[in-house]
């Protein structure tokens, strides 16, 4: 499964990176407030950072308007993925962009018949939000997998983005269902490598080694 960050923050996606797990990162609306920097100057510079895709969102509502967002977005750098809101306007936003070689990540999607209309739009990625399914009580990796059996069944070539994750259980049940990519936050993909038992067992060793009275430099 594919990692992508979702933030704005240069130095987050740095750290990440560094380490080689991700291979993406995705933006919205909310996430470059949050960053409070220039979405072209921090896109530009993200997209130069990270070797994947790097999800920026358009902000108009109709589709004329979100065409010439989506270009603007998407001369930035080769690895741009304009993202569209899932609506009537941004599947006509996906059909264009993407008939253009433009990458689009089709976002805000909350049913299967939204994923299965924005793959028959040509998007590259739809995102299901996860997290604000699970908000209203309605559990969200169940759209997952619904999502995975319709595109098997037919064989799109759509990747499924798993988004609003905010629990790393969220992502071992994505990676379980076999979601093709999942996008959280920095601090819930850093969660990922912990564990109490890790800590506890590292403890001991430290005592037991102090013990031992020895040095290995
Ligand atoms: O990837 C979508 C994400 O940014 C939304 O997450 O937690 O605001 O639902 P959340």
């Amino acid at each position: 499964m594919k990692f992508f960050a979702d933030t704005a923050v240069v130095d987050e996606i740095a750290e990440l990176n560094e380490l080689g797990i991700i291979d993406g990162v995705t933006t919205n609306p909310s996430l470059i407030l949050k960053s409070g920097r220039d979405i072209l100057e921090v896109t530009k510079e993200i997209c130069d950072l990270v070797d994947g895709p790097v999800s920026a969102e358009v902000v108009a509502t109709e589709a004329e308007e979100m065409i010439k967002e989506g270009r603007k977005l998407a001369k930035l750098a080769d690895n741009i993925t304009v993202k569209v809101p899932l609506t009537w306007d941004g599947l006509k936003t996906c059909k264009t962009l993407s008939s253009e070689g433009t990458m689009v990540n089709v976002t805000l999607c909350f049913s299967a018949n939204q994923a299965l209309i924005a793959a028959k739009a040509g998007a590259t990625f739809i995102s299901p939000f996860i997290g604000r399914l699970d908000d209203i009580n309605i559990d969200g990796l169940d759209l997952i997998a619904d999502i995975r059996q319709i595109y098997d069944n037919y064989d799109f070539d759509t990747e499924i983005l798993a988004a609003s994750i905010r629990t790393v259980n969220h992502v071992s049940e994505c990676a379980k269902i076999g979601a093709d990519v999942m996008t959280a936050p920095p601090s819930v993909i850093k969660k990922l490598a912990q564990h109490p038992l890790t800590d506890a067992g590292l403890e001991q060793f430290m005592k037991d080694w102090a013990k031992t009275g020895q040095n290995i430099l």
